[in-house]
């Protein structure tokens, strides 16, 4: 399926993630402490504190939304919306668990939010913006939605190269499962080169806008298959489905690929995601 910007492509799209609800349902508590590593940053800088209203895009199994919500406290409200309400079991559940009352949560597509001019205080999207097949009309819808003087921020994934994990599980899937889907699976990746981010957030309208980055090293242990949550929630049910053979020649390969990353009993995969944040005028 070719990236492009019209409604078949959407449907298509949202079918996908249709798809991977499940996975990323069952994977997010352990994903947890990761993002927080990787929230905080977002959350600083948008601006957000307590009292605000939110608005989080794309909100999948739910973050940042649950993060901001503690933030924002009982005085505040966040909103949390996905395309694919399946995308959104994870969020509910989650919330649910951790007793958070000041959260609701809409089907919403980021391109034509269904809100009024200036509703919100703050803007958030964590891993989002790439897949929209026209991030410049979601800035902009994003844009309109804030009140004067508010703040939105977006997180993406640094360059495919740089993101190890990513690089030799796609790799890998392309290689063994899906290689008509290259495209797609390396999109998360489209947005991540130093100053697109700045930009589109300029062309979009916004102001004072800044962009930063953090690349790390982050320890994979050695004797688990660490990786498999990765597929999970990248492959959804195509690799649910797989048969054993596919799954074994798919772990081979990223098994291979993972040694050049070996550091004594674990493997130090780098990692780099970028960030942008801007002002409504
Ligand atoms: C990689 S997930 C990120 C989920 C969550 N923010 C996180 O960081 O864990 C991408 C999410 O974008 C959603 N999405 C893709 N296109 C969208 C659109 N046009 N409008 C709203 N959500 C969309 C998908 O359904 C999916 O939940």
């Amino acid at each position: 399926m070719t990236l492009r910007d019209d409604d078949a492509f959407r449907e298509w799209q949202k079918q996908a993630w249709t798809d991977r609800g499940e996975g990323w349902d069952r994977r997010a508590d352990e994903m947890e402490e990761m993002s927080k590593r990787f929230n905080d940053p977002l959350l600083d800088l948008a601006g957000i504190e307590r009292g605000m209203i939110v608005l989080d895009l794309a909100s999948g199994a739910g973050e940042p939304a649950l993060s901001a919500a503690r933030r924002v406290g009982v005085a505040g409200q966040v909103l949390a919306t996905d395309f694919a309400p399946a995308m959104m079991a994870g969020i509910r559940r989650r919330a649910k668990a951790a007793g958070l009352s000041n959260i609701g949560f809409e089907v919403a597509d980021a391109e034509s939010l269904p809100y009024p001019v200036a509703s919100f205080d703050r803007v958030t999207c964590r891993f989002g913006l790439m897949f929209f097949p026209n991030p410049a009309q979601a800035l902009k819808e994003a844009l309109r939605v804030l009140k004067p003087k508010g703040r939105a921020a977006f997180m993406v994934w640094g360059p495919l190269a740089d993101n190890a994990l990513f690089s030799l599980t796609m790799a890998a899937a392309i290689e063994t499962l899906m290689p008509e889907e290259e495209e797609f699976l390396t999109q998360p990746f489209t947005l991540g080169l130093p100053g697109t981010l700045h930009g589109l957030m300029q062309e979009a309208g916004f102001a004072d806008v800044e962009e930063k980055s953090i690349q790390v090293k982050s320890r994979a242990p050695g004797d688990r298959p660490f990786w498999r949550a990765n597929l999970d929630m990248m492959l959804g049910r195509r690799y649910a489905e797989a048969s054993d053979a596919q799954k074994q020649a798919l772990e081979e390969a990223i098994r291979r690929q993972l040694e050049a990353y070996r550091e004594g009993d674990d493997y130090r995969l780098p990692v780099h995601v970028r960030y942008a944040a801007g002002t409504k005028p």
